[in-house]
Parts: C-alpha cells; sequence; structure tokens
C-alpha cells in the first residue's frame, strides 16, 4: 500500500505552484488565430450584430488592427473577404485586385512579421452564397465540383502572389487540396503550407458567421459537400484523404461539439490538427455572459483548455485577441 494517494493528489491541487507543476495542457497565446473580415470602403468599422467585437473592417482599418493584434503577441490571422460586387462564378476571390489582395498588401506594410492565412472559397463571393460554380443538372441546381477546382486554384495562388503565408481552402469540394497544391507549386510556391478544412461539418453554428461574411445560401444549403454531425468515422476517412492530398495542417471545425473528433484526428494521424471555435460558439457564450449568466474569461478559458486537451495544436476562434489581452493584463 502506498499510503494516501488521493491525499497528495489533493495537494498537488491545492498549492498553485505545484498545480501549475503538473499541469497537462497549456493554453498559449501562440497557439491561437484570429478571424478577421475585410470589406470595401475606407474608415469602415461594421459592427456584427451576432458577434459582439468583432467588426466588418475596411483594409486600412483592418491593417491598423492587425498591427495591433501583433503587438499583443497573437501570432496568425486568418482573413475573411466581402467583395464589392459578387457574381455567379465569384470572380472577385481569384482577382489581383480583389479585397483580400489588397488587404495582403495593406498588412505586409503594417505588420510584417504577422502569419496571415487566407481562407480560400468561393461562398462569400458568389450571388448564389454556394462555395463553387453552381450548374444546373436534371433540372437541378448543383455545385459543380471540378469546376470550382479550378477557380479554388485561381484564388489561392493568388492570394500568395499577394502576401499570404498559407491558405486555407474551406470549401469542401472533392480534390481540393491536390488542386491547390499542385497550383502552388506550379506557382513556384512549393514552400506554402495549406491549412486544410478537412472535417467540416453541415453545422448550425456557423450562422453569425454567415451575417458577418454576406455568405448565407440563397437557396438549399451546404448538406451535400459538409458533412453529416452524426459521423466521426467519416472525419477520418476525409483527413486521409486530405493528407494525402497534401494538407500540412488539418482543420476540425466546429471544435465544441466535436471535441471526440478532435481526440481521435489527434491520435491517427502525425500532422497538426487545428480546431475552429466557430461563430456560433462565440456568440452563445456573448450572450450569456452580457446578461451575467456566465463569467465570460473563466468559461473561455474553460473552452479553449478544453479544446487543446482533446488534441488541438492551433485553435482559431474570436477570442484570439482578448485571451491575449487578458494573459497580459493578469496572467493567472
Ligand atoms: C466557408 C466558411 C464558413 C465558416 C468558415 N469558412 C461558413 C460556412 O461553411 O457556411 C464558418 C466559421 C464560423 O462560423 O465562425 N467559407
Amino acid at each position: 500500500m502506498s499510503g494516501f494517494p488521493v491525499r497528495r493528489m489533493r495537494r498537488l491541487r491545492s498549492n498553485e505552484r505545484l498545480r501549475a507543476l503538473v499541469r497537462e495542457t497549456a493554453l498559449e497565446v501562440s497557439h491561437l488565430v484570429m478571424p478577421l473580415f475585410v470589406r470595401p470602403g475606407r474608415k469602415l468599422r461594421r459592427a456584427i450584430d451576432a458577434m459582439p467585437g468583432n467588426f466588418q473592417l475596411s483594409v486600412d482599418e483592418l491593417a491598423k488592427d492587425v498591427a495591433s493584434l501583433d503587438a499583443l503577441g497573437v501570432p496568425a490571422v486568418l482573413l475573411f473577404g466581402i467583395p464589392e460586387t459578387k457574381d455567379e462564378a465569384g470572380t472577385g476571390a481569384y482577382d489581383d485586385a480583389g479585397i483580400i489582395q489588397q488587404a495582403l498588401r495593406a498588412i505586409r506594410k503594417t505588420a510584417p512579421e504577422m502569419l496571415v492565412i487566407t481562407d480560400v472559397c468561393l461562398c462569400e463571393y458568389t450571388d448564389h452564397g454556394h462555395c463553387g460554380v453552381v450548374v444546373e443538372r436534371r433540372g437541378k441546381k448543383v455545385v459543380d465540383n471540378d469546376r470550382t477546382l479550378e477557380l479554388l486554384a485561381k484564388q489561392a495562388v493568388s492570394h500568395v502572389r499577394a502576401g499570404a503565408d498559407m491558405v486555407a481552402p474551406s470549401d469542401m469540394m472533392d480534390g481540393r487540396v491536390a488542386a491547390v497544391r499542385r497550383a502552388l507549386d506550379d506557382a513556384d510556391f512549393a514552400d506554402v503550407p495549406i491549412l486544410s478544412y478537412a472535417a467540416k461539418y453541415a453545422s448550425s453554428f456557423y450562422g453569425p458567421f454567415r451575417e458577418a461574411a454576406e455568405s448565407a445560401p440563397k437557396f438549399g444549403d451546404r448538406r451535400s459537400y459538409q458533412m453529416d454531425p452524426a459521423n466521426a468515422d467519416e472525419a477520418l476517412r476525409e483527413i486521409a484523404l486530405d493528407i494525402d492530398e497534401g494538407a500540412d495542417i488539418v482543420m476540425v471545425k466546429p471544435a465544441l461539439a466535436y471535441l471526440d473528433v478532435i481526440r481521435r484526428v489527434k491520435e491517427r494521424f502525425s500532422v497538426p490538427v487545428a480546431a475552429y471555435s466557430v461563430s456560433g460558439e462565440f456568440a452563445a457564450v456573448k450572450a450569456a455572459a452580457e446578461r451575467g449568466w456566465l463569467d465570460e474569461r473563466k468559461v473561455v478559458m474553460e473552452i479553449l483548455t478544453g479544446i487543446r486537451r482533446a488534441g488541438a495544436d492551433v485553435i482559431i476562434t474570436y477570442w484570439a485577441a482578448d485571451v491575449a489581452r487578458w494573459m497580459k493584463e493578469s496572467p493567472t
């Protein structure tokens, strides 16, 4: 017998330094990515209703905010663009003078060290709001997978040319990672990594984002190309395919309702895992905190630590800036 192990476990918990000494999971700002929305205009900070503290920013304001994030120690941002005009083929997405391309060039001036990741998808740029080119087949409107691939590849190359450090295809078309990889290699960007939204669920937690990115589908939904929330084995298959095609980091999205998926991905594969704590997860906690029902900082630290504990190396979160600020103000 070894005495009273439970008492010693209690002792390990009761002293702050002892607790820190044996803590299994560290939540550090260096693992966080802050999503940002950019739109045309000047001196614009348009508040996003369901995501308090987040804005659609014009390029000038965005460039300033990214510099502040850099000063706070946030290592990376993920950019989403709202173009001047939308059309059927999402032309704004791969226009070298497009909104993301402008934003990248501006950020390169104000925050040259910032790691800038761009979302590669057509849904913000198409007038119908779907993630690809829509065609009619047998009287039904469907997304044309293969024609979309070409455009996504063009979009990725255009982003990297404008200064993106990494691209994140989020559209869920089949074969997109391979298409983007090939296009980047051909354009002499063989060293630019791909963060793939490998397991992306058809989730109801994206609601506030679709308002923020003005990307809600005008008809139908995304169930033909996003995954059924009930499936986890399927996520592993999707991820294996993406790694095979050349994904360097794989993402599970959303995070909170899919912690088991994050864990299984982490255990199965040896590439870094990212988790996207999406807009609905953010909005739910914000709303409760505003009513005084939850302590925002404590709950957020608990959620993000949980996502890390589940196995995420990287967390994309709308709280990245707040966490950096909180940790600076009072580290514990
Ligand atoms: C698609 C995309 C979406 C999100 C990130 N990339 C929306 C969707 O699939 O409808 C959602 C992110 C969030 O809810 O925070 N470009």
